[in-house]
């Protein structure tokens, strides 16, 4: 099968439209294009020229291979006249080995089972105190549940005092909805700056710390590099968060799920696992080839920019039964919604543990959980999810009851 290349008015262009990501069936095109251009080129436009690859092994391939494709200059697409992105070489995400492995291992610590071992009864008590203030208050836009729950968690694992957690949540919001880099907030910049600085005249035991005192090839980071790092890690924990609240929604279009999860609380690692492939929050990564490549008879030149949709990949028909079913017992379910290879998801099991513990907290504490108000969803095509999500919750008031209505 050949791919032909379609001008930027064709609809198969709509697939980094954001409008399309917000009213409109992504879904719908990734299928198309998984059976009938599967690696697909679009001339350039606004965006510069791009491949789209929807399938789930090609996509795996490329994420293996960092050498051939690289993270360096850019792992989102950008309006063309933007260039390439400015962190480029820099940030854990956007550097290429071996420079990559040396900033990951400064950082991996942090992240490791064994760290958010240690974390878990404070990540349980921050999800139990979440649901617990939903509660009182009759209910919530789930959106900033989950925001606030999994923006206290990091906070905490960077050495954000508690008494900044909320600026520094405001500021990452307004970033997030204005949909620019969190780099472009002064405040929130201005405030990691100082707390470089605080670190750099008294270590403590946080993850600014590690990055202001660490080393790559021998040498300390830049100050730029280090406020890079830190805007990196805040910055990727939206796919958590969007996660969290995508998962919230799948429970309540799918109730009989729900109540097999409160039936069988066995299944919640595995709901787990199939709540990130459904809501498969980050939307697409990008890599740039280093070298010519052919796949599926496309040959793709040095230079070009390569999309990888991981939603497409983790529907993808060849891989996974029955993909558009949600099913909290699917195994296998070998999803790559948190990416292969060298940049495997270095949040992936916190994230997984934020999950277990919200969604143990909503089992354990609510009764009836409705929707109390329309979804709207992110307008992006590099993160997904809902962007409101209001809710009413009741208490559980005896040990049978609880559901969705
Ligand atoms: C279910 C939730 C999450 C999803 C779906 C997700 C998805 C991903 C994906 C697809 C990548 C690879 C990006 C690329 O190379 O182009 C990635 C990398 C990364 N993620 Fe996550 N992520 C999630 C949660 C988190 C959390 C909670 C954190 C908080 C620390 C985080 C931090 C990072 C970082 C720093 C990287 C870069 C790793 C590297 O390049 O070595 N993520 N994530």
């Amino acid at each position: 099968m050949t791919a032909t290349a379609v001008s930027p008015e064709h609809p198969l262009s709509r697939i980094a439209d954001p409008e399309l990501h917000v009213s409109g069936d992504p879904h719908a095109l990734w299928r198309w294009m998984r059976e009938f251009s599967p690696v697909h080129r679009h001339e350039a436009g606004e965006l510069p020229a791009f491949w789209s690859l929807t399938k789930y092994e090609d996509i795996r391939s490329v994420y293996r291979d960092p050498g051939d494709f690289s993270s360096a200059r850019g792992v989102l697409l950008r309006p063309a006249r933007l260039g390439d992105d400015p962190g480029g070489g820099l940030t854990l995400a956007l550097s290429d080995p071996p420079r990559h492995k040396e900033l990951r291992s400064l950082m991996a610590d942090w992240f490791s089972t064994r760290a958010v071992r240690m974390l878990e009864d404070s990540i349980r008590t921050a999800a139990r105190t979440a649901v617990a203030r939903a509660l009182d208050e009759g209910g919530c836009d789930f959106v900033h549940l989950a925001g606030r729950f999994s923006h206290s968690v990091i906070c905490g694992i960077i050495g954000i005092p508690e008494r900044d957690h909320e600026d520094v949540y405001r500021w990452c919001e307004e970033a997030f909805s204005a949909h620019t880099s969190l780099a472009a907030h002064p405040q929130l910049m201005e405030y990691f700056m100082e707390l470089l600085y605080d670190r750099m005249a008294e270590p403590a035991d946080d993850l600014v710390s590690a990055l202001v005192n660490g080393t790559v090839h021998g040498e300390l980071l830049s100050e730029h590099e280090a406020l890079l790092n830190c805007e990196n890690i805040i910055g990727a924990t939206e796919n958590g968060r969007l996660a969290l609240i995508g998962g919230m929604l799948a429970f309540l279009q799918h109730p009989d799920q729900w109540h097999r999860l409160r039936r069988d609380r066995a299944l919640l690692p595995d709901a787990v696992e199939e709540i990130v492939r459904w809501t498969s929050s980050a939307t697409h990564s990008m890599r740039t080839a280093t070298r010519p490549r052919v796949i599926r008879g496309e040959r793709i030149e040095a230079g070009d920019r390569v999309v990888l949709w991981l939603p497409s990949a983790n529907r993808d028909e060849d891989i996974f039964e029955d993909p558009y079913r949600f099913d909290i017992a699917r195994r296998p379910n070998r999803h790559i919604a948190l990416a292969s290879g060298e940049h495997f998801c270095i949040g992936s099991t916190l994230a997984r543990a934020e999950m277990r513990a919200l969604f143990t907290a909503l089992l354990d504490s609510t009764g009836v959980i409705e929707q109390a108000g329309p979804v709207t969803r992110v307008r992006s095509n590099a993160v997904n999810g809902p962007a409101a999500l209001p809710v009413r919750l009741t208490p559980r008031t005896t040990p049978g009851d609880g559901g969705f209505s």
